[in-house]
């Protein structure tokens, strides 16, 4: 069987995640989770891009190493995805010995086949800064409509491109000195000698396929002609050193593509030229330059195997605009997950109900998410089988019948059975419209037939032919709803089912898959969304603030989804410099006694070694959850320099770092082996 890997564009490591590359994300899960139910060997990798000028300048700002920052954005990009059940096979960096290894590779061979030149440039340059500006560190007056303060290679007011040295009172966007000219001498990829494989893609000859929409682009692109490409930068810079030169670096865009390659588990089994695999990449519109120009030329000159296919999707905007950083109309996951009443399936089933094989935007806005996830995935799909379950249940002890189908049953069947050829398709939208076609069907069945009032013999039949539609509708939008699908399956019996089970692919129309046995109990399926829940979504059409600062434990119905781990969500606090933490002592204490406090019910004294001398004394808020003898010995957290405190007569010095509350509360514990003081960061 062919290999497949499916990769979606590597998130910058200078920001996190948000609904935007949330799109990409849940559009390129669901794909893969479709090609593994339909029994394929394809796997999800992706990685964090953490090489360029951004994030050099924002680990500088925040005093930190490149290296620290990309650590901790990584992690956070990691648990985001997560949470929302992304479900990759490896989620790597660039910045690793084995992406510097494959780039130098990739640069030699080109360079050897004569695809390289190098040559000397003038750029602009900041004296104060000493340093060479790229485009977006140079601002100034656009010297087409004479719009102030814009960028050195866009005017965001006329649209109109220029180079920098065009703008008028040019300044250097970090220390507002005007810039100087200064030659330097950088490496140039010659793209144009990749010409014949950059048309026959634009002309669907050659692979990677393409949609038509992005044939057009990649058309235009090169009627207007395939300039050379800068891949070299001067440092201060972060990323790969190049080989032979001083302080001269890979532009982030020639090492971002290769962290595909070296992110892949069996790189060889998908990447080399003969290899028995296939390639596809999801990237957003704005990217399609990189991919399926620079990309597919560098892949050809340095002999690796190309993708099939590359499948681009639209922007999420807000209110027509894309949903970005710097236009700060950003809803982050975090904030999303935080919001008490948002499922990250609910998001999900969104994403996928609006994506569409071809480009086409997705204007996020509250009511339409509201009404949509209502009305189809809480109110069609959900209830369809929370009604059928829950009156077998009720009526027949849960006890599942042999019925003989009638036309609804080939109704329901025929539009459940659409989503098959969608899905093939990367037809996400198409496939969501079938299933919620085929819960309507099976709905207006139950609606019609009146089971929980019908004569017993009429209504086993056809509630055991309804939880039959239910089953294939759950298995079908498995992809887009793992958790809710996966509790359907478990309550109908038949977890791990596959499509090949469903038989749907011959051109009969199978019988009810289920004859007999007896449904599990019932839960709770997908929580309908409030409208105060969904304004949250949108910057500005709620408040994202006021509603993350609750926790969003408990509210979501966990049962849905056992498999995420959601736990109380972030608590939306606004961001903070990183020195706000830094003036956290966080320390390792040793609990060496633990005792009651007379007429609180609440507190114990502890007292606690923290590697001074002399241990401390801190009274503690959580009599309710531990006896005192349970405490002895544990390696906890301190808060040490919080200004101490007298409770209940007790002077207390420090604060112990815990999760929960009441009668739940879990200290953060440290391994045996950290010693009383460690510094904790
Ligand atoms: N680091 C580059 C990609 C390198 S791939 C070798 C990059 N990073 S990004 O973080 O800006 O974007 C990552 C992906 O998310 C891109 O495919 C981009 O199109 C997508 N999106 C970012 N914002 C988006 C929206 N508002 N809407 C939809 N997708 C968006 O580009
Ligand atoms: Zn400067």
């Amino acid at each position: 069987m062919k290999k497949l890997l499916v990769t979606s564009a590597l998130p910058y490591a200078n920001g996190p995640i948000h609904l935007g590359h949330l799109v990409e994300a849940v559009q390129t899960d669901v794909i893969v989770r479709w090609q593994r139910l339909a029994g394929r060997d394809a796997i999800y990798v992706c990685a964090d891009d953490t090489h360029g000028t951004p994030i050099e300048l924002k680990a500088r700002e925040q005093g930190v190493t490149p290296e620290a920052l990309i650590a901790r954005v990584g992690e956070g990009h990691r648990r985001d995805f997560a949470d929302f059940e992304i479900n990759f096979a490896r989620y790597g960096s660039t910045h690793t010995p084995e992406n510097r290894a494959v780039a130098v590779e990739i640069f030699e061979r080109l360079r050897a086949r004569g695809d390289i030149d190098r040559r000397p440039i003038e750029l602009s340059y900041c004296e104060k800064d000493r340093r060479f500006l790229p485009d977006r560190f140079v601002r100034g007056t656009c010297p087409r409509c004479g719009a102030a303060d814009q960028y050195g290679d866009v005017c965001e007011s006329c649209k109109s491109t220029y180079r920098p040295e065009e703008l008028k009172d040019a300044r250097c966007a970090l220390c507002g000195t005007p810039p100087v000219r200064r030659t330097s001498t950088h490496y140039f990829f010659k793209l144009s000698r990749h010409l014949p494989l950059l048309s026959g893609i634009a002309g669907g000859q050659a692979e990677p396929r393409v949609d038509v929409q992005v044939q057009r682009f990649l058309q235009g692109w090169i009627d207007k002609g395939l300039d050379d490409w800068c891949v070299s930068r001067d440092g201060p810079y972060f990323g790969f050193p190049i080989p032979g030169e001083e302080d001269k670096f890979f532009y982030v865009w020639l090492d971002a593509p290769i962290g595909y390659i070296s992110n892949s588990p069996e790189r060889d089994a998908y990447w080399r030229k003969e290899a028995d695999a296939e390639i596809w990449h999801v990237i957003g519109k704005d990217i399609i330059y990189f991919h399926a120009l620079f990309w597919p030329a560098m892949l050809e000159g340095a002999d690796y195997k190309l993708p099939s296919r590359i499948l681009v999707h639209g922007m999420l905007n807000v209110r027509g605009e894309k949903m970005s950083k710097s236009r700060g109309r950003l809803t982050t996951a975090r904030e999303y997950l935080s919001v008490p009443g948002l499922h990250p399936e609910h998001l999900r089933y969104y994403f996928a109900a609006n994506l569409p094989p071809e480009p086409v935007d997705i204007d996020l806005n509250a009511a339409d998410f509201r009404h949509r996830v209502n009305a189809e995935l809480v109110n069609n799909v959900a209830n369809f089988a929370h009604r059928t379950l829950s009156l077998l249940r009720d009526r027949f002890g849960g006890r599942i019948a042999a019925a003989e189908p009638g036309p609804a049953w080939t109704e329901a069947v025929e539009a459940l059975r659409a989503a098959v050829p969608a899905y093939e398709a990367l037809d996400l939208k198409s496939a969501v419209a079938a299933i919620v076609a085929g819960c309507a069907v099976g709905n207006g069945f139950l609606q019609a037939n009146k089971p929980w009032a019908a004569e017993p013999g009429k209504a086993h039949a056809d509630l055991s032919l309804c939880v039959n539609l239910a089953y294939a509708a759950a298995l079908l939008l498995s992809p887009v709803t793992p958790g809710m699908s996966a509790e359907v399956l478990r309550q109908v019996g038949r977890e791990g089912a596959t499509l090949a089970d469903l038989g749907l692919g011959g051109g009969g129309l199978p019988a009810p898959w289920i004859r007999e046995g007896k449904v599990g109990e019932g839960r709770a399926l997908m929580p309908r969304i409030e409208t105060k829940a969904a304004q949250a979504l949108v910057p500005g059409e709620g408040a994202v603030k006021e509603a993350s600062n609750a926790t969003a434990r408990g509210s979501l119905a966990p049962a849905v989804s056992p498999g995420v781990g959601r736990g109380e969500g972030a608590a939306g606090l606004p961001e903070i410099p990183f020195e706000t933490f830094a003036a956290l002592d966080l320390r390792c204490g040793v609990i060496l006694a633990a005792e009651t406090v007379a007429g609180a019910k609440k507190l114990l004294k502890l007292t606690v070694d923290l590697g001074e001398g002399s241990p401390r004394v801190i009274a503690s808020g959580i009599a309710e959850s531990f006896r005192p003898e349970q405490l002895v010995e544990r390696h906890v957290v301190v808060v040490a320099n919080l200004a101490p405190r007298t409770l209940r007569g007790i002077a207390s010095r420090g604060m112990l770092l815990a999760a929960g509350d009441g009668a739940a509360v879990s200290l953060v514990e440290l391994p045996r082996g950290v010693p009383a003081g460690a510094k904790v960061r």
